[in-house]
């Protein structure tokens, strides 16, 4: 069992990201050279702006970073307007002074997509492993694409999306039927592994999964309740997104206003 995960609470969404993009924005400028690992989905868009905008007023610079993205849906290029690499592109990347080269995001078009998981884990090896990760959490409860029933020890892999992920996510797509059915994910213990661990999430639909992640015991039912055996975690939530917290857990959180 890891330490007590710690919990901040915000007024609204929007102090939530400022508070995530100041602890970014603090960790690199005490690393410059840092090794981010990063997440897509709605919640994390508000923390990119934010960390674009104190890069472009020269408060903080990713010239030395690399960063490491979660996941990436099986069958889209790169440049596929849904590809998590366009994402980060357009969310991140491109807007601030990484180096190209030390972003990485899995391929999701890889002739051999067994060898690209081996491949993205050896590559977060050889940076020495993550010191920083970035996660979002699914209504079911999942990390990065690792639903429930994952392993807690797997690592980098192909895995199925669940119906419930596939809903959720056709918000991005023309049509249900546009959106994958398979991605290439780090795995829970890849993310484990990271030195410090901090989860977003904003909005009453995540209200059930961070409860369950948070109490309960860790459990193939939540994969982030698996985050409990981390060494060093941390959930920042809005209002909404605490609304199903036992009072335990309110009583003994930070509250950020
Ligand atoms: C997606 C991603 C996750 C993300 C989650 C929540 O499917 N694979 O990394 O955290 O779902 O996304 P959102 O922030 O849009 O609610």
């Amino acid at each position: 069992m890891g330490n007590q995960i710690k919990v901040r609470i915000a007024e609204n969404s929007q102090a939530a990201a400022n508070d995530v993009a100041s602890e970014f924005a603090r960790a690199i400028q005490c690393k410059p050279s840092l090794i981010l690992g990063l997440a897509t989905g709605g919640t994390p868009v508000e923390v990119y702006r934010k960390l674009v905008a104190m890069v472009q007023n020269g408060q903080v610079s990713f010239s030395d970073c690399t960063t490491f993205n979660l996941d990436e849906y099986v069958g889209l290029a790169p440049d596929h307007h849904q590809s998590y690499r366009h994402f980060m592109q357009s969310k991140l990347f491109d807007h601030v002074d990484v180096t190209a080269e030390k972003t990485h995001v899995p391929s999701g078009v890889a002739e051999d997509l067994y060898q690209e998981c081996e491949d993205y884990e050896a590559a977060i090896r050889n940076e020495g492993g993550i010191d920083l990760q970035l996660l979002g959490i699914g209504e079911n409860g999942h990390i990065a694409f690792n639903e429930p029933g994952s392993e807690v020890k797997g690592r980098t892999s192909v895995v199925d999306l669940t119906e419930n992920t596939i809903a959720a996510n056709a918000r991005f797509f023309d049509t249900i039927d546009h959106v994958p059915r398979k991605a290439i994910t780090m795995g829970i213990g890849t993310i484990l592994e990271a030195s410090k661990i901090v989860l977003m999430a904003t909005g009453r639909n995540k209200a059930t999964a961070v409860a369950r992640a948070l109490s309960g015991g860790p459990g193939a039912d939540s994969p982030a309740s698996y985050l409990q055996s981390g060494e060093d975690v941390t959930f920042v939530l809005d209002a909404d997104a605490s609304s199903e917290l036992p009072d335990a857990l309110i009583e003994s959180a930070e509250f950020i206003f």
